[in-house]
């Protein structure tokens, strides 16, 4: 039997620490406020050349540096993020190609704050299935980018950072032993970006409504946050066959030190077997989990075979948790980091080389054979489904449309209008 063990473990926080006072500059707000309602004391703001790919290479060579791995060696990359660098490609890819993954699959995970717990489970899956060995996991977020700065009911709550684990096969018992996914979707609305996607795209009017920042009902998900808390927290120590009292640290979503308080309490654990550094980070969404998991690594918290949960839960709505058992740490060499180094410079020289190939490959061959040229305009577009609910090439009645003559044949033409005859490219290639 195949277990999945975390064997490394990075972070990366911005330099720039913005407190409550400094944003009481702006909004009507107080650190006192802030404070006694949230926890939160201040956060960390991305510069302008951070991101959340820049980030999030940043925590996963720390964590390839703790398990003394190096990114040849990854199947699999998840990134969980609500601010991915672009709609695609995925954040993952850029990370991949930062990494000299060479042999890694790559994509995004969309699961807001409960992301990191949901790639957590998803990585390990894939290790105990056989179908991969090494997977990295990482929460990355740049959510100073999506907030309304203007709003004090979400500005104050949110900071920007990333954090990552790495998780490799064993036949040693251990790891992560059990997760729990979970979603409501009819929640939907309580906290979500209404534009910026394929329902209501960025206009001129959305981004006078502000529309594309996060729109928050507080005390909705701050309710929902406390019952799956406790609930899902209950579900995943007895899915382990532990007790209560047999968990040595838990590491909760951090939104709100009240709600932490709160599972605390009611599941009758003192409030110090929780790690809490909201006070320094605020909410980074995706990225809390995996930045207090490092924290409690690196301070020395964690000792082989302590058993962790982990609770997550954000929009979606989706919660999720995880139980595992701590392994050894097996750091890295100073030998083997500078071996790493190097192999992410030449990560970075072959992807300049790869696009720089794609350049001249198009330049040599992308126009030589005047057949290639897009072809001039052709019949108008098709109708697309859905309209008055017929099928394409039906009409409303449901009878089939006569196929005018000089109708092209559609497996002869791409979607820009160019001859995809691939026997012809092979030929101008050749
Ligand atoms: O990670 C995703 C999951 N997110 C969460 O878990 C967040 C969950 N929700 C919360 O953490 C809390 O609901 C908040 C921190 C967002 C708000 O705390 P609350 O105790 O639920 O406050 P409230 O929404 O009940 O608002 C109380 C008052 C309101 O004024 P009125 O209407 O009573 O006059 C707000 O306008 O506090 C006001 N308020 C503020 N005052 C000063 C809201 N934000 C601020 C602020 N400074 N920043």
């Amino acid at each position: 039997m195949r277990y999945a063990h975390i064997t490394g473990w990075g972070k990366y926080v911005p330099q720039r620490v913005v407190t409550n006072d400094e944003l009481a500059q702006t909004v009507e707000t107080s650190d006192g406020w802030i404070r006694d309602r949230t926890g939160i004391a201040e956060r960390r703001i991305a510069g302008p050349s951070e991101t959340t790919a820049s980030m999030a290479i940043a925590a996963a060579i720390g964590a390839l540096d703790v398990a003394g791995a190096s990114g040849s060696q990854l199947d699999l990359i998840i990134v969980a993020t609500t601010t991915p660098e672009h709609l695609f490609p995925s954040t993952a890819c850029l990370v991949q190609d930062a990494l000299g993954a060479a042999r890694a699959g790559a994509f995004d995970l969309s699961a807001a704050c409960s992301g990191f717990v949901y790639g957590l489970s998803l990585g390990a899956d894939a290790i105990k299935a056989g179908s991969a060995n090494t997977v990295l996991v990482i929460g990355s977020e740049t959510l100073s980018r999506i907030v309304n700065w203007k709003d004090r009911n979400t500005c104050v709550l949110f900071g920007d950072g990333a954090g990552a684990v790495l998780l490799q096969g064993s036949d040693q018992p251990g790891g992560i032993l059990s997760t729990l996914l979970r979603a409501d979707g009819s929640g939907g609305e309580l906290l979500i970006i209404p534009a910026g996607g394929s329902r209501q795209p960025v206009t001129p009017e959305a981004i006078a409504q502000n529309l594309h920042t996060i729109q928050m009902n507080g005390r909705e998900v701050f309710r929902f946050a406390s019952r799956v808390m406790d609930r899902a927290t209950r579900e995943i120590i007895y899915k382990a066959g532990w007790t209560t009292d047999q968990v040595d640290l838990f590491v909760p979503h951090q939104a709100n030190l009240r709600i932490i308080e709160m599972a605390a309490r009611s599941l009758g654990v003192p409030l110090d077997k929780f790690y809490c550094n909201i006070a320094r980070y605020g909410n980074t969404s995706a990225a809390s989990i995996p930045i207090a998991l490092t924290e409690a690594a690196e301070s020395g918290l964690l000792r082989p075979k302590d058993r962790v949960v982990m609770v997550g839960f954000g929009a979606g709505l989706t919660w999720a948790a995880a139980a595992l058992e701590w392994g050894e740490p097996h750091p890295a060499s100073r030998s083997q980091k500078t071996l790493s180094r190097l192999g992410y410079g030449v990560a970075s020289v072959r992807s300049r080389a790869r696009r720089l190939f794609r350049r001249v490959e198009d330049r040599l061959f992308g126009t030589l054979d005047p057949t290639l040229q897009p072809a001039p305009a052709r019949e108008p577009a098709r109708e697309l489904p859905g309209r008055n609910g017929s099928e394409p090439g039906r009409r409303g009645d449901g009878k089939r449309e006569p196929t005018p003559a000089s109708d092209p044949k559609p497996e002869s033409v791409t979607a820009n209008g160019t001859p995809s005859d691939q026997s012809a490219l092979e030929e101008a290639r050749s």
